[in-house]
């Protein structure tokens, strides 16, 4: 045989991974191979593999007798939509796409290119975790990839793919990275798996309930994402990156926009209901107001009195912060504010300008809220909006109460710009809740108490339901016609995309975490 179809060979045979059978079973689960889902991630024909030959080197048990081609992780790099990417994919056809000590070395080895290079890295995760026949040194090849996670976090944007199983220490490297994806129904996440639980808790649970993509997406928050099956999934990865720079030192990809940045919305002027207790949808706010009504969710199953998305205005990406009245009236609660203040720093980290929309009422009372942590969760809203130094602009539509409304990122915490509809209401409370506790003595003391209330409330309306005392103090820019918010906002960005602002000197802030 000559050199080079010995060479040709040598790479057939490894891109088999553990073989037919074993891609048989793959498929069967419903899940895709290694080199499939690459297939998929990348621009076609784009990626480069590298460490091709790369195997494992233990000689406990019966390894030296077992062969793991590419050692069961294919890496490398290629374009996605003409842009760099790195990426690694755990092939579960070998040895259960197990971690040893050169699997690791070879993840080790794509995030420090990734991190050079100034580029994304997707992972995608299939495995059974530490390899056990490597032991201690399968420990710690994790441990090199969680502090390459930790090195690159805010430099580069990281994406996890979650593609089968992922358990133990393993859900930390995803944990750490930026964005998490879960395929539905063949993706799981979790610390100990339902024998343990039920052995130790006695809980009986499923793998799909305990650590499934609905469950990491709708309960636990662990997940951003989800596909319904891997070529969906990863079709939303590479969506995603568009909406990403390729690190810190760019700004997200622009586009030349089709839609008018003029484009005025005149059913935005009869969009709020008259009744302050009414909801309506706030996506359907954004979507008048981003380029083509796109919008690229993030959590849409978690904390939905909270939405966060990127939109394009006139082609720049901006991320979006808003209210959801059709969830718990909007109020922050403690899984809003952690939705809220990571997005947020993703998008400080990633030069990605803010656009908070508000209609809030307030915290959310409750003694479960208050012994979670509210005070603790949403503390991390206040600083996210303090120390980012992106373009900030805030529209209040409705409501903006209390302490809430600081925390959406009122003029003082560093709104550049903030807007405000005709329907805003800026004040410390309901009408309602102030009559009842500033004028409680008067309406007890009065003839006709109901009729009292109601003058006192309709007192602190006139004062403070509405913007123009806000605005006459300076806290908000303009009250505009809700029919020109496209065009404020837009208007606003231009105005801001030549911002510098630099904090003080600092090793890293301390966010209440
Ligand atoms: C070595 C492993 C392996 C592992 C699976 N395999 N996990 N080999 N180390 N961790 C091998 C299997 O022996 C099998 O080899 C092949 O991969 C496919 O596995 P199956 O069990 O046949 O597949 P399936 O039925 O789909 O089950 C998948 C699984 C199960 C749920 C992942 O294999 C499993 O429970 N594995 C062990 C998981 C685990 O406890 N890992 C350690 C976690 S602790 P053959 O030759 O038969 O095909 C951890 C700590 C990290 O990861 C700490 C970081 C800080």
């Amino acid at each position: 045989m000559n050199k080079l179809e010995d060479l040709r060979e040598r790479k057939a045979a490894i891109a088999l991974g553990g073989g037919q059978k074993k891609i048989d079973d793959q498929h069967a689960k419903g899940k895709l191979t290694a080199r499939e889902r690459i297939e998929l991630l990348f621009d076609q024909g784009s990626f480069v593999e590298i460490d091709v030959f790369v195997s494992h080197r233990c000689n406990n048990f019966d390894m030296p007798n077992v062969k793991a081609p590419g050692d069961g992780v294919v890496t490398g790099y290629g374009m996605v939509e003409g842009r760099l990417v790195f990426a690694f994919a755990q092939d579960f056809t070998v040895l259960g796409g197990s971690l040893g000590e050169y699997h690791a070395e070879k993840i080790v080895k794509v995030q420090k290119m990734a991190l050079q290079m100034g580029a994304p890295i997707v992972g995608m995760q299939d495995s059974g975790g530490a390899r056990i026949q490597e032991g201690v040194n399968s420990l710690s090849g994790f441990a090199k990839i969680f502090h390459n996670n930790t090195i690159s976090s805010g430099v580069i944007p990281q994406i996890a793919v979650i593609m089968g199983p992922c358990a133990g220490g393993a859900v930390y490297s995803p944990a750490i990275m930026d964005y998490i994806f879960m395929v539905d129904q063949t993706s799981h996440m979790f610390i100990t798996g339902p024998e343990v639980i039920k052995t130790v808790t006695g809980e009986d649970i499923s793998q799909e309930a305990l650590g499934g993509a609905m469950a990491h997406n709708s309960i636990s928050g662990v997940a951003h994402f989800m596909g319904k099956d891997d070529a969906d999934t990863l079709s939303k990865v590479r969506e995603l990156l568009r909406y990403m720079p390729s690190n810190n030192m760019e700004t997200p990809p622009a586009v030349v926009s089709t839609d008018d940045p003029n484009r005025l919305i005149p059913e935005f002027n009869t969009i709020i209901p008259d009744n302050p207790n009414k909801a309506y949808d706030m996506y359907d706010i954004i979507r008048g107001l981003a380029d083509n009504g796109e919008i690229y969710d993030v959590m849409t199953h978690y904390a939905k009195n909270i939405v966060t998305c990127y939109i394009r205005l006139d082609g720049q990406v901006v991320g979006v912060i808003a209210n959801q009245p059709k969830f718990s009236a909007g109020c922050l609660d403690i899984n809003a504010s952690d939705k809220a203040a990571r997005f947020i720093r993703r998008c400080d980290a990633f030069n990605t300008p803010v656009l908070t929309l508000e209609d809030v009422p307030g915290f959310l009372p409750g003694a479960g809220q208050e012994h979670g942590g509210i005070i603790r969760h949403g503390a991390k809203i206040l600083y996210a909006y303090c120390e980012a130094t992106v373009p900030k602009v805030t529209m209040i539509l409705r409501k903006a109460y209390g302490g809430a409304y600081i925390g959406m990122c009122n003029k003082e915490l560093g709104g550049d710009v903030v807007l405000a509809w005709p329907s805003a209401q800026v004040a410390v409370m309901g009408a309602e809740g102030a009559a009842n506790i500033v004028f409680r003595k008067d309406i007890k003391a009065a003839e006709d108490p109901v009729a009292k209330k109601q003058e006192k409330i309709a007192e602190y309306e006139e004062k403070f339901s509405n913007p123009y005392r806000a605005a006459e103090m300076g806290y908000v820019d303009d009250i505009i016609e809700p029919a020109t918010a496209r065009q404020r906002i837009i208007s606003a960005f231009d105005m801001l995309a030549s911002k510098r602002l630099s904090l003080p000197a600092k090793k890293h802030g301390n966010i209440p975490l």
